[in-house]
């Protein structure tokens, strides 16, 4: 199995109700050991907040039988008000943010180069200097990968009361 078969399409704000049950899909079932976690039955209000957002940008990866295998997405951070100022005591000089909120990758699609090619390609599509990322702390593999792919930890964060404890993870863009 290899990445290079798939093929990358891009979504905007206006696609959403054409892709929003793919994202569901493969959401439910990534998550299905953990769906008695009441974090993960809020998926579908974190899809259609995050789609509705201004400048909302979402990749999907399809197989050749047209299967979605993975996807990645997000939007850009409000200017003046990313949150992630608060975990850095010197800011960067350039500060336009995209807020890198999700990725997912069906089982069959792991260690494929799935999941980084649908985070390049992403990035490769944004007109920020910074991309931002939550990575839940007892997940110390997916943040070491986010480390291999360019970003550092700034700081820890929990957003809301029944959310996990995430790293704040910051990358420069444009990827090199
Ligand atoms: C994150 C993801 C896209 C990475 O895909 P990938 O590049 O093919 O890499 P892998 O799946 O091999 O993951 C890298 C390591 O992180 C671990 N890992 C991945 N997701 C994990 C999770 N949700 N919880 C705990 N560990 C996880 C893997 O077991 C793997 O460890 P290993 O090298 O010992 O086998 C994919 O694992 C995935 O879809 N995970 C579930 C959803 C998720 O956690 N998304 C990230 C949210 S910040």
């Amino acid at each position: 199995m290899t990445a290079s078969v798939l093929e990358l399409r891009h979504f905007a704000r206006e696609d959403l109700p054409q892709i929003r049950q793919t994202l569901i899909g493969v959401h439910n079932e990534v998550y299905a050991a953990e769906m008695d976690d009441e974090f993960n039955q809020k998926f579908p209000w974190f899809v259609d907040h995050w789609g509705g957002r201004p400048g909302f940008s979402c990749v999907i990866a399809y197989d050749s039988d047209d299967r979605p295998a993975g996807f990645a997405y997000g939007a850009p951070a409000e200017s003046g008000r990313e949150w992630w100022r608060e975990h850095l005591t010197s800011e960067p000089k350039k500060t336009r943010t995209f807020a890198f909120s999700e990725l997912m990758v069906r089982e069959k699609w792991r260690k494929t180069g799935a999941a980084e090619r649908l985070h390049r390609e992403l990035m490769d599509a944004q007109d920020a200097d910074l991309a931002v990322l939550l990575v839940d702390v007892t997940h110390p593999k997916v943040q070491a990968l986010y480390e291999s792919w360019g970003y550092r930890k700034v700081g820890e964060r929990q957003p809301f009361p029944d959310s996990p404890l995430f790293a704040v993870m910051l990358a420069n863009l444009p990827l090199t």
